[in-house]
C-alpha cells in the first residue's frame, strides 16, 4: 500500500524532477531576462537560462514518453498500474518544474538573495508547486486521478529529501555551485 504510493509519486514525478537536473547541466548562455533589472537586482539573474530551461523540458517530456513505453511491463511486474503520461500532461510536468524554478528565482531576487544564495524550503519545493500546478492546467482530469491526495502527500514529504540528496551529489560531482 505505502510501496504502492511511493512507486506511484515518484514515477508520476520524474518528469518533474529531471528537468532540473539537466538544466544545471545544459546551462549556460543566454540569460532569460536578458541582463535586465527591477529596482537594485537581476530579474530573475543569469542563473535562469534560455538553453537550461529548453533543454530541461525536453528531457522531462523524453523521459514520460521512456516511461508511458516501459509502463506495461514494469506495472505487470509490480501488480499495480503506475500512470501514463498524455503528452500535454508531460509538457505540463517539466515546463511547470521549470517556471516553478524560474519563478523561485524571481522573489530570491526580490528578497535581495544573489545568484546562487539559498532559499530553505522554496529551492525544496518551488518546482513542485509549479509542475502541479502547470499538470492540473492543462491536464486537470488527468492531475486529479493521479494525484490523489495521498500522493500528493507522498510527494511533498519525499521531494525534499531527493532535492538534498541530488543536489549534494551534483555539487560533490562539481556540476553543480553550490550543495543546494
Ligand atoms: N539553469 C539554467 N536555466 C534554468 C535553471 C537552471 O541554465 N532555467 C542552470 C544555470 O547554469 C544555473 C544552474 O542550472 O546556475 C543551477 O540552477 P539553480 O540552482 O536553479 O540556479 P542558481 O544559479 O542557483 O540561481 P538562483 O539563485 O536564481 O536559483
Ligand atoms: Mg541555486
Amino acid at each position: 500500500m505505502v510501496g504502492s504510493l511511493v512507486a506511484t509519486a515518484l514515477w508520476a514525478m520524474v518528469p518533474a524532477y529531471v528537468p532540473n537536473n539537466a538544466a544545471v547541466l545544459a546551462g549556460g548562455g543566454r540569460p532569460i531576462d536578458g541582463g535586465r533589472m527591477l529596482g537594485d537586482s537581476r530579474l530573475l539573474g543569469d542563473g535562469k537560462t534560455w538553453r537550461g530551461t529548453a533543454v530541461g523540458t525536453l528531457v522531462g517530456v523524453a523521459l514520460a514518453l521512456v516511461l508511458n513505453a516501459i509502463n506495461a511491463p514494469v506495472s505487470a511486474s509490480l501488480a499495480f498500474s503506475l500512470p501514463t503520461f498524455p503528452i500535454h500532461a508531460a509538457l505540463g510536468l517539466a515546463l511547470g518544474a521549470m517556471l516553478g524554478d524560474i519563478g523561485a528565482s524571481f522573489i530570491k531576487r526580490r528578497s535581495g538573495r544573489e545568484r546562487g544564495a539559498a532559499f530553505p524550503g522554496l529551492d525544496q519545493l518551488d518546482f513542485v508547486v509549479g509542475a502541479l500546478l502547470l499538470a492540473f492546467v492543462v491536464a486537470p482530469d488527468w492531475f486529479l486521478a493521479t494525484f490523489t491526495l495521498p500522493v500528493l502527500a507522498v510527494i511533498f514529504v519525499i521531494t525534499p529529501v531527493l532535492h538534498v540528496g541530488t543536489n549534494i551529489i551534483a555539487y560533490a560531482l562539481g556540476v553543480k555551485n553550490e550543495p543546494w
